[in-house]
């Protein structure tokens, strides 16, 4: 098996995920100084800023729907359960022995199999989640200004509530991430694929052979 420099996270595909990982974080920070955990802003600062945060997460979630399926890319995330066996034992044990990763990554499918089913989860369930929950504490008073009651106070505490669980899971998804990035082929890899969309990646002797021969009649034409 041969290495080659493959380019495998496209321009928005890198803008999405690392603007998503700042606003993540920075929701995270506000909404635990709202919650009363943090003190940095103050308190009404800290729900104008996470408030602003989160109109800008949805226009990048409106944006990303968008980019998914208009390039096919959401088939990326098509949940499986081929190989899943192989890939826990990997992280478990398989691992800290130096062995090869059990799943080989493609451009065509970036993700092991618990990847794609974290992802699935979290982009069908946790992220809608904490979407929804957000929206409703911030407009539960509006239907009661016109004289309807839709969402009254106790619900609030419940949506409240919904939201905090919603957040708890992100931030746990996020810590695990953390530490995955470090398992790509080297310790960096994987970040630095995030960051210059090329990763190296396995591909058959022929592949390389044929890439190279292309290569050379091009520079040969030059
Ligand atoms: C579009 C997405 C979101 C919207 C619309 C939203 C909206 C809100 C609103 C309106 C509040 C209450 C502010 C107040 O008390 O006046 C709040 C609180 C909070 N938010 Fe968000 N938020 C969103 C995303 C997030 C994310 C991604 C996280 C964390 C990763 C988060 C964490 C929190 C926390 C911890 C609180 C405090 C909950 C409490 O103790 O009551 N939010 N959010």
């Amino acid at each position: 098996m041969a290495k080659k420099l493959v380019y495998i996270y496209p321009g928005f595909e890198r803008f999405w995920h690392w603007m998503q990982a700042i606003l993540i974080f920075f929701l995270a920070f506000t909404g635990f100084e709202i919650h009363g955990s943090v003190e940095f802003f103050g308190f009404r600062e800290a729900v104008r800023y996470h408030n602003i945060a989160a109109y800008m997460f949805l226009g990048l979630i409106i944006f990303a729907i968008f980019w998914h399926l208009t390039t096919g890319q959401w088939k990326q995330y098509i949940p499986t359960f081929e190989n899943i066996k192989g890939q826990l034992n990997y992280y478990l044990f398989d691992i800290f022995k130096n062995a090869p990763h059990p799943t080989k990554k493609t451009v065509i499918s970036k993700l092991n199999p618990l990847q794609k089913i974290v992802y699935f989860g979290l982009k069908i369930l946790v992220i809608p989640m904490s979407v929804t929950s957000g929206l409703l504490y911030m407009f539960y008073r509006y239907p009661s200004k016109y004289g309807v009651e839709a969402i009254n106070i106790q619900s609030l505490e419940f949506i409240a509530v919904f939201h905090t669980i919603a957040a708890f899971l992100l931030i746990s998804f996020i810590m695990m991430h953390l530490y995955l990035i470090t398992t790509g082929e080297t310790i960096t890899s994987n970040l630095q694929a995030m960051l210059t969309g090329y990763e190296e990646l396995d591909v058959a002797d022929e592949e390389k052979t044929e890439t190279n021969q292309v290569q050379l009649k091009v520079e040969a034409n030059k």
